[in-house]
């Protein structure tokens, strides 16, 4: 955020009664540098002062007087566009983010408060699909953000491993099961045994109440069907974070739905306590229908809790654990139903924290040929994606720079950037159509653009042979090119799209916002010469280019990217 935008907020809030807070949150960031670096829209006075908004800004643009940061205020139309002092920017800002480096762009606008973030959460005997990418990606990226704004994070991996599946599997494996397969490719061979159950269970009914005895016998804590339980659980498991610490990715916790089996009974009596169960033919249910709801089923007949009820049970759980201000469940959106019930419920049971809850819902992910379903085995798999991005990536590094050390490093980089760049820089809510050629252009919207325009300076601050360009402020005030001045402007405002993501819980205003800066680099990087500048000018824009380099660096690593120093 630019010193100055507390200012203006303040001086603004004095002239027209409004309060601060309010200013600061209708101040805007133009979308062309031309018109300042905050704009301020008098349509919501207008109604106030029944005054046309072009009047109001022209009269409060008189009255808003230069200061140490603030160089003018002009008004344009209906808005208020206010300019920063040119030489803050260049003499105080840019030698700052050098100074600050790694931390650049961090925020403590969240210190002091608990977010917990529950992410990925894969069905456990059902594939970790591309479907969960999204999840994890999505919530890895807001794990990131919220703690670069200061809050004490938590991410929890609620893992699926409990329901009436594991019934089917145990069935299944008892037929048809083979130990080595099993210990060889756990994940996959799962799988293979849950597609058999389905097709078998077509021509034979029978097995899928047998399912159901051996998920009844599982939920009474028979040995046999225990163990196969925990043996398909662990090695699940460890494939799945043999995954995730190849995405870079870890929990703070792994507690599943599982965890919650002792709790369930305890949840179930409160909400009876609280008069809002009702029997209906031996199921136990919660009528929401007074909140347009449909009816919360909380036990069915034969004993067994439901899904919400573990929800129910785990957020108890975590608020007595964590005291958390607010928690993020980063799942899709074809769950909202299940959400509004769930939050809907908490609220009944008295828990004022219920506010707190807040479904992060995303959109489905395709690959060409429809939407992926686990039941009828045309489930992309996600190791197999993450494989095939980080060869193709491989590829395209062979072909470009043959003689490039550390090949491996690079091309994991720039494979996995590219999968998850081509989710984040979505707006998360809108469904995903995923294209190797599109994700993977070193030219397009893609993390291959922005780690090649960060690797490219990497080389130019190589050649030159000076680090950052330490010689400070008499260079730098040589930087007045509209390129220079786009650039140091746009990292301005890095803290604030951090703050912005946090606020709306969309990662994608700091992909786009990366996305940006990386075009602004090239742009100037094309039409101003660095190396062959002459020395003063030089070792300005040296300073100016490895600012951008810290930039587009923390705020890969804040989307879950690396930034390798050569491509
Ligand atoms: N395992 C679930 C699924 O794949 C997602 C769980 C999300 N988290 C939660 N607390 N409900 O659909």
């Amino acid at each position: 955020m630019l010193p100055f935008k507390k200012e203006i907020a303040a001086r603004l809030a004095s002239l027209t009664g409004m309060a601060a807070e309010e200013v600061e949150t209708c101040l805007e960031i133009p979308p062309d540098p031309a018109l300042g670096e905050y704009a301020f829209p008098c349509y919501p006075l207008a109604r106030r002062l029944k005054k046309s908004p072009q009047a109001i800004a022209a009269e409060l643009a008189g009255r808003m007087a230069p200061s140490e940061h603030l160089e003018r205020v002009e008004n344009a139309g209906p808005y208020l566009n206010f300019y920063v002092q040119r030489s803050y920017l260049f003499q105080k800002l840019l030698p700052q983010i050098l100074q600050e480096g790694p931390s650049y762009g961090t925020l403590n606008e969240g210190e002091g408060r608990t977010v917990l973030v529950d992410y990925s959460a894969p069905n456990i005997a059902k594939p970790f699909s591309v479907g969960h990418l999204r999840s994890t990606v999505i919530g890895n990226a807001l794990c990131r953000l919220y703690r670069a704004c200061g809050y004490k994070v938590v991410g929890i991996n609620h893992l699926g491993d409990w329901g009436t599946q594991f019934g089917k599997l145990i069935v299944a494996y008892r037929r048809w099961g083979e130990a080595a397969r099993l210990a060889g490719d756990p994940v996959h061979y799962l799988y293979h045994l849950y597609v058999r159950f389905h097709q078998e269970a077509e021509n034979e009914p029978e097995l899928e109440e047998e399912a159901r005895q051996w998920f009844r016998r599982l939920e009474k804590g028979d040995r046999e069907a225990r163990e196969l339980w925990e043996r398909f659980r662990d090695l699940s498991l460890e494939n799945f974070q043999r995954l995730y610490h190849y995405l870079g990715i870890s929990f703070d916790s792994y507690m599943g739905e599982s965890d919650y089996n002792d709790r369930l009974e305890a949840t179930i009596e409160l909400a009876r306590r609280r008069g809002l169960i009702k029997e209906s033919e031996g199921a136990l249910v919660a009528d929401l229908e007074p909140y347009g709801l449909p009816l919360c089923l909380l036990r069915k007949k034969d004993g067994a809790a439901l899904y919400i009820t573990r929800d129910l049970a785990a957020a108890i759980y975590r608020h007595e654990t964590y005291s958390f201000d607010r928690m993020l469940y980063v799942v899709g959106a074809e769950q909202t139903l299940h959400f509004q019930q769930f939050f809907k419920m908490l609220a009944l049971l008295g828990f004022d924290w219920a506010g707190n809850c807040v479904h992060v819902p995303f959109g489905l992910i395709h690959f060409k040929d429809g939407r992926m379903s686990t039941r009828q085995g045309n489930v992309i798999f996600l190791e197999e994606v993450l494989k095939r991005a980080v060869e193709l990536a491989r590829e395209i590094i062979e072909e470009k720079n043959p003689s490039l050390q550390e090949k491996d490093h690079v091309a994991r980089a720039v494979g996995l950037g590219a999968v998850i760049f081509g989710d984040l820089i979505n707006d998360r809510i809108k469904d995903v159509e995923f294209d190797w050629e599109k994700v993977l252009d070193f030219a397009g919207e893609t993390a291959p653009y922005i780690q090649y325009s960060h690797a490219r300076i990497c080389s130019i601050l190589r050649r030159a042979a000076s680090e950052t360009g330490s010689s400070g402020t008499t260079a730098a005030t040589l930087l007045h090119e509209p390129e220079e001045e786009a650039l140091i402007v746009a990292m301005a405002h890095f803290s604030e799209e951090i703050s912005r993501a946090v606020r709306d819980n969309r990662p994608s205003y700091v992909a786009r916002y990366l996305l940006e800066l990386a075009r602004g680099f090239n742009k100037f990087y094309h039409n101003c010469p660095v190396l062959t500048a002459e020395k003063e000018l030089r070792e300005g824009r040296l300073m100016l280019v490895a600012a951008v380099r810290i930039v587009l660096r923390n705020g890969l690593a804040l989307l879950g990217i690396e930034a390798p120093q050569e491509m």
